[in-house]
């Protein structure tokens, strides 16, 4: 399954040229279970970590020492850090050992880059685009970043060979996680946002069927006012949810399939999506705790094929600026 994420990132990014796409199916993370090293961490001492060579286009889902060490010149590098989706990560060097003079660069980015495309989108990150970035080279090393959501990745240039890094990945869970991209196609999940004006998104990166299982606004006082709930339909709404579609990670670029602005009362809605990124995306007011939970499933093949007659990609695709 994860060795399907490096698999899958690849192919998003293949239209980028931005990285150098190598085919070198890298597996995603550890060798073993999460539980391998969890396991040790009751035991005195350090846990075991994983610890590995990167490639200079890599993923990493699994807490680890990692390292890099250019061979030569080494220009368009990017590394891909994914969480579970209740997690945020943090990086930390622990070797730097770069020739900025010389045009090096390491970069930790609060987020993920796709085909210039951003995730979270400019719009539902608590950050300023240029504040999501750590530069090593502009500013002293700082001792950890943390990302906001489960995913971030770091770029990097070295010129010269025997030049690298070293990083230790870590992994927190957080309550309330706001803005995910699912490790995998097939899964189930609830966000929740607790009283919070802000908007976050649930991206999967396969095409695939989506079911929407329940969406909740409540207030945390059971003797507050009743929920004062729009009849005029979604474009009303303060609080709901979309399914957008899309060929790109940019939630603000992606089309709306559904919205859902009203409790379901047992009903569910469901739809097929044959785009490259289906995203969940709840848009809250603040005056409520709002859950929604949906479940996915990647489309079969057959399915796939459905859509594809259909012309759906170029649907999915359409707003794409392509230059
Ligand atoms: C959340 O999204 C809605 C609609 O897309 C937008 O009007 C609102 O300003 C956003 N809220 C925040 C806090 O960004």
């Amino acid at each position: 399954m994860k060795m399907n994420l490096m698999f899958r990132l690849l192919l998003l990014s293949v239209a980028a040229r931005s990285v150098e796409v190598k085919l070198s199916l890298r597996r995603v993370g550890a060798r073993g279970s999460p539980q391998d090293h969890r396991a040790a961490a009751g035991s005195p001492g350090p846990p075991r970590d994983h610890r590995r060579a990167l490639g200079c286009v890599d993923a990493l889902a699994a807490e680890g020492r990692f390292t890099f060490t250019a061979d030569g010149p080494r220009l368009h590098c990017g590394v891909f850090f994914i969480g579970e989706p209740t997690e945020v990560i943090s990086v930390e060097f622990r070797a730097l050992d770069i020739d900025c003079s010389r045009g090096d660069f390491v970069k930790v980015f609060d987020g993920w880059v796709l085909n210039g495309e951003i995730f979270p989108s400019k719009l539902d990150h608590p950050l300023p685009l240029r504040e999501r970035y750590v530069d090593y080279c502009a500013s002293s090393m700082r001792d950890r970043v943390w990302s906001s959501q489960n995913v971030a990745m770091m770029f990097f240039r070295i010129h010269t060979a025997g030049r690298g890094f070293s990083i230790t990945l870590r992994k927190m869970t957080v309550p309330f996680p706001c803005n995910i991209i699912a490790q995998s196609p097939e899964g189930r999940f609830t966000m929740v946002i607790p009283h919070q004006r802000r908007n976050c998104s649930f991206s999967i990166i396969y095409p695939v069927e989506i079911q929407i299982l329940d969406f909740k606004l409540s207030q945390s006082h059971s003797n507050d006012a009743p929920l004062q709930r729009s009849r005029a339909g979604c474009s009303a709404a303060s609080d709901f949810v979309q399914i957008l579609g899309g060929s790109i990670i940019d939630t603000s670029e992606m089309f709306p399939m559904a919205d859902v602005c009203n409790a379901l009362n047992g009903q569910t809605v469901q739809m097929k999506i044959g785009c490259d990124n289906i995203a969940v995306r709840m848009v809250s007011s603040g005056n409520y705790i709002s859950a929604v939970s949906f479940r996915f499933r990647a489309l079969h093949r057959h399915e796939l094929h459905k859509f594809r007659e259909n012309d759906v990609e170029d649907f999915c695709s359409s707003k794409q600026i392509k230059i």
